[in-house]
């Protein structure tokens, strides 16, 4: 199976938001691929963040696409301001669903308001059979590998079955991982079958962003090779 190239998606939750505009352009000058924008209600997880005006703010400097990842209770209500802000991913999180059906209907509001990209999201205590019978409907899966809420987290090393999983299945779509990714982690998750790779702090703290996302996409590279 042909995989999609590896991705580096930096999360602007560990940007400077005073200086947001500059910021995206950093990202996009240090050869970042998407944009992670991380949007929290408050109430899906004990974190708030941003909300459509400010997402739509980014848009309008972003030349890169933005990976929209919706941490929020309630994702059809929110589809057409968050579709109309620009995001070009755009992905729930199926604890919000108690069934299948209802997960598929989130899916479909979401590409009756026009989202180029729908992904569904899993925390790390939710089995990946959860969305099994997603796969056919979905773009991309987002395995968590800390739980939302917030950055600079431990990666959780438990998860990655999840992502072998879905490739064994045959899901030749995105699978992005977000939580903890570093030096160290991401070889494991590209290892795994992971194309989207989620960084937030280590990204922005580190000295030479360039030279981080350049490594971070070497290693991700290598390791998804060496596992073939
Ligand atoms: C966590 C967010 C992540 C976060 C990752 O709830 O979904 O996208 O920004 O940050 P790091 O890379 O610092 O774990
Ligand atoms: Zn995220």
């Amino acid at each position: 199976m042909v995989l999609p190239p590896i991705r580096i998606a930096p999360s602007l939750l560990s940007c400077d938001f005073a200086r947001i505009g500059a910021e995206v352009e950093r990202v996009e000058g240090a050869g970042g691929d998407w944009h992670h924008v991380d949007v929290m209600d408050g109430h899906f997880v004990p974190n708030l963040t941003i909300g459509p005006p400010v997402v739509r703010k980014i848009h309008a400097v972003a030349k890169h696409p933005l990976d929209v990842h919706l941490m929020i209770t309630d994702p059809s209500e929110y589809a057409r301001p968050f579709a109309r802000a620009g995001a070009h991913v755009l992905t729930f999180h199926v604890e919000t669903c108690p069934t299948t059906d209802r997960a598929r209907e989130v899916v479909h509001v979401f590409r009756e308001e026009g989202v180029p990209e729908v992904g569904v999201a899993l925390n790390p205590d939710t089995p990946v059979e959860r969305v099994a019978a997603l796969l056919d409907d979905v773009d991309l899966v987002l395995v968590m590998s800390v739980f939302p809420g917030f950055g600079g987290q431990e990666f959780m090393p438990e998860v990655l079955p999840k992502t072998r999983w879905l490739r064994e299945q045959g899901y030749a779509g995105h699978v992005e991982m977000d939580g903890g990714l570093n030096e160290a982690t991401l070889p494991l998750c590209a290892a795994a079958g992971a194309d989207v790779l989620v960084s937030g702090s280590a990204l922005f703290r580190a000295p030479d962003m360039r030279a981080a996302i350049a490594s971070f996409r070497r290693a991700a590279e290598k390791a998804r090779e060496e596992a073939r």
